[in-house]
Protein backbone atom coordinates (compact mmCIF):
# COMPACT_ATOMS: atom_id res chain seq x y z
CA UNK A 1 0.00 0.00 0.00
CA UNK A 2 1.39 3.33 -0.58
CA UNK A 3 0.73 5.97 2.15
CA UNK A 4 0.72 9.32 1.50
CA UNK A 5 1.36 12.12 4.11
CA UNK A 6 1.41 15.63 1.66
CA UNK A 7 -1.13 16.61 -0.46
CA UNK A 8 1.42 17.45 -3.21
CA UNK A 9 2.44 13.60 -3.08
CA UNK A 10 -0.95 12.59 -3.04
CA UNK A 11 -2.36 15.18 -5.80
CA UNK A 12 0.56 13.67 -8.24
CA UNK A 13 -0.33 10.57 -8.01
CA UNK A 14 -3.98 11.25 -8.47
CA UNK A 15 -2.93 13.30 -11.73
CA UNK A 16 -1.23 9.73 -12.49
CA UNK A 17 -3.92 7.69 -11.88
CA UNK A 18 -6.17 10.33 -13.95
CA UNK A 19 -3.73 10.05 -16.87
CA UNK A 20 -4.45 6.64 -16.52
CA UNK A 21 -8.13 7.47 -17.09
CA UNK A 22 -8.93 5.32 -13.81
CA UNK A 23 -11.89 6.30 -11.92
CA UNK A 24 -11.11 7.42 -7.98
CA UNK A 25 -12.83 6.49 -5.59
CA UNK A 26 -12.90 7.73 -1.90
CA UNK A 27 -13.43 7.37 0.94
CA UNK A 28 -12.82 10.58 3.97
CA UNK A 29 -12.37 8.45 7.54
CA UNK A 30 -10.81 10.04 10.63
CA UNK A 31 -9.78 6.89 11.73
CA UNK A 32 -10.29 4.07 14.33
CA UNK A 33 -12.38 1.79 11.16
CA UNK A 34 -14.72 -0.04 12.02
CA UNK A 35 -17.25 -1.92 9.47
CA UNK A 36 -19.06 0.97 8.76
CA UNK A 37 -16.20 2.19 7.50
CA UNK A 38 -15.04 -0.98 5.88
CA UNK A 39 -18.55 -1.36 4.13
CA UNK A 40 -17.76 2.21 2.71
CA UNK A 41 -14.26 1.03 1.44
CA UNK A 42 -15.50 -2.27 0.12
CA UNK A 43 -18.86 0.16 -2.31
CA UNK A 44 -15.54 2.04 -3.95
CA UNK A 45 -13.36 -1.62 -4.07
CA UNK A 46 -16.21 -2.69 -6.15
CA UNK A 47 -17.06 0.57 -8.44
CA UNK A 48 -14.04 2.73 -8.96
CA UNK A 49 -10.05 1.82 -10.71
CA UNK A 50 -8.81 3.51 -7.62
CA UNK A 51 -9.90 3.82 -3.75
CA UNK A 52 -8.15 6.30 -1.41
CA UNK A 53 -9.09 6.03 2.14
CA UNK A 54 -7.81 8.96 3.94
CA UNK A 55 -7.57 9.42 7.52
CA UNK A 56 -7.04 12.42 9.61
CA UNK A 57 -9.00 13.71 12.79
CA UNK A 58 -9.86 17.28 11.97
CA UNK A 59 -9.62 19.40 14.94
CA UNK A 60 -11.97 22.16 13.19
CA UNK A 61 -15.20 20.17 13.51
CA UNK A 62 -14.87 19.36 17.19
CA UNK A 63 -16.96 21.95 19.09
CA UNK A 64 -15.16 20.43 22.52
CA UNK A 65 -11.37 20.21 23.61
CA UNK A 66 -11.81 17.08 25.49
CA UNK A 67 -13.43 14.98 22.71
CA UNK A 68 -10.91 15.97 20.11
CA UNK A 69 -8.10 14.60 22.72
CA UNK A 70 -10.28 11.60 23.37
CA UNK A 71 -11.31 10.62 20.08
CA UNK A 72 -9.74 7.45 19.61
CA UNK A 73 -6.95 6.93 17.19
CA UNK A 74 -5.02 3.67 15.92
CA UNK A 75 -2.83 4.40 12.66
CA UNK A 76 -1.00 1.63 12.77
CA UNK A 77 -3.24 -0.84 13.21
CA UNK A 78 -6.22 1.34 10.67
CA UNK A 79 -3.70 0.74 8.13
CA UNK A 80 -2.81 -2.82 8.90
CA UNK A 81 -7.00 -3.07 8.22
CA UNK A 82 -6.62 -0.91 5.25
CA UNK A 83 -3.73 -3.12 3.37
CA UNK A 84 -5.65 -6.29 4.67
CA UNK A 85 -8.98 -4.92 2.72
CA UNK A 86 -6.97 -4.23 -0.56
CA UNK A 87 -6.49 -0.95 0.01
CA UNK A 88 -3.81 0.55 -2.33
CA UNK A 89 -3.87 4.03 -1.76
CA UNK A 90 -3.57 5.87 2.04
CA UNK A 91 -3.44 9.54 2.68
CA UNK A 92 -2.58 10.79 6.53
CA UNK A 93 -1.68 14.02 6.57
CA UNK A 94 -0.78 15.88 9.54
CA UNK A 95 -2.80 18.81 11.05
CA UNK A 96 0.23 21.00 9.68
CA UNK A 97 -0.46 19.58 6.21
CA UNK A 98 -3.90 20.45 5.99
CA UNK A 99 -4.02 23.69 8.24
CA UNK A 100 -0.67 25.18 7.22
CA UNK A 101 -2.50 28.61 8.29
CA UNK A 102 -5.85 29.28 9.82
CA UNK A 103 -8.93 28.45 7.11
CA UNK A 104 -11.24 31.13 8.62
CA UNK A 105 -13.53 30.02 5.62
CA UNK A 106 -17.19 30.71 7.05
CA UNK A 107 -19.95 28.36 4.58
CA UNK A 108 -23.72 28.52 5.00
CA UNK A 109 -25.87 25.85 4.44
CA UNK A 110 -28.80 27.88 5.64
CA UNK A 111 -31.51 25.70 7.37
CA UNK A 112 -29.31 22.30 7.97
CA UNK A 113 -27.02 23.85 10.33
CA UNK A 114 -29.44 25.44 12.74
CA UNK A 115 -31.21 22.20 13.36
CA UNK A 116 -30.00 18.86 15.39
CA UNK A 117 -26.38 18.29 14.87
CA UNK A 118 -26.09 21.71 13.28
CA UNK A 119 -27.52 23.56 16.77
CA UNK A 120 -26.01 21.60 19.43
CA UNK A 121 -22.54 22.10 17.99
CA UNK A 122 -22.22 25.04 16.94
CA UNK A 123 -19.35 25.30 14.07
CA UNK A 124 -19.11 21.33 13.73
CA UNK A 125 -20.55 21.15 10.14
CA UNK A 126 -18.16 24.55 9.11
CA UNK A 127 -15.40 22.45 10.36
CA UNK A 128 -16.78 19.31 8.35
CA UNK A 129 -16.99 21.38 5.43
CA UNK A 130 -13.21 23.19 5.99
CA UNK A 131 -11.31 19.53 5.63
CA UNK A 132 -13.94 18.14 3.07
CA UNK A 133 -13.72 20.66 0.72
CA UNK A 134 -9.48 20.43 0.91
CA UNK A 135 -9.57 16.77 0.89
CA UNK A 136 -11.55 16.97 -1.85
CA UNK A 137 -8.96 19.54 -3.80
CA UNK A 138 -6.49 17.23 -2.87
CA UNK A 139 -8.39 14.28 -3.87
CA UNK A 140 -10.39 15.26 -6.86
CA UNK A 141 -11.93 11.47 -6.73
CA UNK A 142 -14.84 10.84 -9.34
CA UNK A 143 -16.67 9.48 -6.26
CA UNK A 144 -17.28 10.06 -2.54
CA UNK A 145 -18.52 7.73 0.08
CA UNK A 146 -19.95 8.46 3.55
CA UNK A 147 -22.48 6.79 5.98
CA UNK A 148 -26.13 7.40 6.67
CA UNK A 149 -25.37 7.32 10.35
CA UNK A 150 -24.08 10.99 9.54
CA UNK A 151 -27.55 11.57 7.89
CA UNK A 152 -27.10 15.36 8.36
CA UNK A 153 -23.29 15.34 7.49
CA UNK A 154 -24.41 13.65 4.63
CA UNK A 155 -26.75 16.07 3.74
CA UNK A 156 -24.31 18.89 4.24
CA UNK A 157 -21.43 17.55 1.86
CA UNK A 158 -24.43 17.40 -1.12
CA UNK A 159 -24.66 20.74 -0.56
CA UNK A 160 -20.88 21.33 -0.26
CA UNK A 161 -20.50 19.67 -3.61
CA UNK A 162 -23.22 21.81 -5.03
CA UNK A 163 -22.23 25.10 -3.68
CA UNK A 164 -17.97 24.20 -4.65
CA UNK A 165 -19.13 22.50 -8.31
CA UNK A 166 -16.99 19.82 -7.73
CA UNK A 167 -19.60 17.30 -9.67
CA UNK A 168 -18.33 14.74 -7.38
CA UNK A 169 -20.56 11.77 -6.91
CA UNK A 170 -21.73 11.67 -3.60
CA UNK A 171 -22.49 8.07 -2.30
CA UNK A 172 -24.73 7.55 0.80
CA UNK A 173 -24.18 4.00 2.28
CA UNK A 174 -26.51 2.21 4.68
CA UNK A 175 -25.86 2.42 8.24
CA UNK A 176 -24.15 -0.82 9.72
CA UNK A 177 -25.24 -1.97 12.98
CA UNK A 178 -23.95 -4.29 15.84
CA UNK A 179 -25.85 -7.75 16.26
CA UNK A 180 -28.21 -5.89 18.95
CA UNK A 181 -28.53 -3.26 16.67
CA UNK A 182 -26.04 -0.02 18.04
CA UNK A 183 -24.73 1.85 15.27
CA UNK A 184 -21.47 1.15 14.47
CA UNK A 185 -18.96 3.96 15.83
CA UNK A 186 -15.23 5.01 16.57
CA UNK A 187 -16.68 6.10 19.87
CA UNK A 188 -18.12 2.93 20.65
CA UNK A 189 -15.06 2.19 22.03
CA UNK A 190 -15.10 4.50 24.43
CA UNK A 191 -18.22 3.36 26.15
CA UNK A 192 -17.54 1.20 29.19
CA UNK A 193 -18.56 -2.89 29.24
CA UNK A 194 -21.95 -1.54 31.45
CA UNK A 195 -22.71 1.36 28.72
CA UNK A 196 -22.20 -0.88 25.86
CA UNK A 197 -24.56 -2.84 27.14
CA UNK A 198 -27.58 0.17 27.98
CA UNK A 199 -26.39 2.12 24.10
CA UNK A 200 -28.42 -0.74 22.27
CA UNK A 201 -31.42 0.57 23.82
CA UNK A 202 -31.21 3.72 21.48
CA UNK A 203 -31.10 1.49 18.19
CA UNK A 204 -34.31 -0.08 19.86
CA UNK A 205 -36.50 2.49 20.87
CA UNK A 206 -36.09 3.81 17.60
CA UNK A 207 -37.21 0.69 15.72
CA UNK A 208 -39.53 -0.07 18.36
CA UNK A 209 -41.34 3.73 17.76
CA UNK A 210 -40.94 3.18 14.15
CA UNK A 211 -42.86 -0.34 14.17
CA UNK A 212 -45.66 1.91 16.08
CA UNK A 213 -46.11 4.24 14.19
CA UNK A 214 -49.39 3.71 12.53
CA UNK A 215 -50.83 4.00 16.08
CA UNK A 216 -49.38 7.09 17.46
CA UNK A 217 -49.05 11.02 16.62
CA UNK A 218 -45.27 12.07 15.59
CA UNK A 219 -45.39 13.96 19.17
CA UNK A 220 -46.32 10.80 21.11
CA UNK A 221 -43.42 8.91 18.96
CA UNK A 222 -41.01 11.70 20.08
CA UNK A 223 -42.34 11.35 24.08
CA UNK A 224 -42.42 7.80 23.86
CA UNK A 225 -38.42 7.70 23.13
CA UNK A 226 -37.40 10.84 24.78
CA UNK A 227 -39.15 9.12 28.10
CA UNK A 228 -38.06 5.88 27.79
CA UNK A 229 -34.71 6.00 27.22
CA UNK A 230 -34.49 9.35 29.89
CA UNK A 231 -35.44 6.49 32.54
CA UNK A 232 -32.50 4.78 32.15
CA UNK A 233 -29.89 6.92 34.44
CA UNK A 234 -27.10 6.62 32.20
CA UNK A 235 -29.02 8.04 29.51
CA UNK A 236 -29.06 11.56 28.64
CA UNK A 237 -31.36 12.43 24.97
CA UNK A 238 -29.90 15.85 23.52
CA UNK A 239 -32.46 15.95 21.35
CA UNK A 240 -34.95 13.27 18.97
CA UNK A 241 -36.65 14.93 16.40
CA UNK A 242 -38.91 13.56 13.27
CA UNK A 243 -37.58 15.37 10.23
CA UNK A 244 -38.26 15.11 6.42
CA UNK A 245 -35.27 13.90 5.15
CA UNK A 246 -34.73 16.20 2.29
CA UNK A 247 -35.52 19.58 3.86
CA UNK A 248 -34.51 18.33 7.74
CA UNK A 249 -37.50 20.40 8.47
CA UNK A 250 -38.80 18.87 11.81
CA UNK A 251 -42.67 17.50 11.22
CA UNK A 252 -45.74 17.72 14.02
CA UNK A 253 -47.94 15.94 12.04
CA UNK A 254 -46.98 12.33 9.44
CA UNK A 255 -48.61 13.92 6.39
CA UNK A 256 -46.55 16.89 6.34
CA UNK A 257 -43.48 14.55 4.83
CA UNK A 258 -43.39 11.41 2.69
CA UNK A 259 -39.66 10.99 3.88
CA UNK A 260 -39.68 10.91 7.40
CA UNK A 261 -36.75 10.01 9.66
CA UNK A 262 -36.41 10.01 13.14
CA UNK A 263 -33.23 11.19 14.26
CA UNK A 264 -31.34 11.28 17.77
CA UNK A 265 -28.24 12.39 19.61
CA UNK A 266 -27.80 11.01 23.48
CA UNK A 267 -25.09 11.11 25.97
CA UNK A 268 -24.03 8.05 27.74
CA UNK A 269 -21.75 8.66 30.60
CA UNK A 270 -19.22 11.20 28.60
CA UNK A 271 -19.86 9.68 25.12
CA UNK A 272 -22.00 11.28 23.01
CA UNK A 273 -23.68 8.78 20.52
CA UNK A 274 -26.08 9.98 17.47
CA UNK A 275 -28.54 7.65 15.23
CA UNK A 276 -31.10 7.85 12.66
CA UNK A 277 -34.36 5.42 11.42
CA UNK A 278 -36.28 5.85 8.22
CA UNK A 279 -40.01 6.39 9.54
CA UNK A 280 -41.51 6.03 5.74
CA UNK A 281 -40.84 2.62 4.43
O1 LIG B 1 -17.54 11.40 9.11
C1 LIG B 1 -16.34 11.59 9.42
O2 LIG B 1 -15.62 10.69 9.84
C2 LIG B 1 -15.77 12.99 9.31
O3 LIG B 1 -16.72 13.94 9.62
C3 LIG B 1 -15.15 13.28 7.93
C4 LIG B 1 -16.18 13.25 6.84
C5 LIG B 1 -14.04 12.26 7.65
C6 LIG B 1 -14.50 14.67 7.93
O4 LIG B 1 -13.53 14.79 8.91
Amino acid sequence: MEVFHTREGMQEKILRLKDRNMTVGFVPTMGALHQGHLALIECSLKQDDATVVSIFVNPTQFNRRDDYEEYPRDLTSDLQELEDRGVRIAFTPTEKEMYPEADNRVFDFGHLDQVMEGYYRPGHFNGVAKIVSKLFDVVMPHRAYFGEKDFQQLAVIRELNRQMGYNIRIVGCPIVRESDGLAMSSRNARLTNEQRKEAALISRELFDARNNMDQLSVGEVKERVIGRLNKNPHIDVEYFEIVDEHTFKPISRWQESNAQRGCIAAWIGGVRLIDNVKFSY
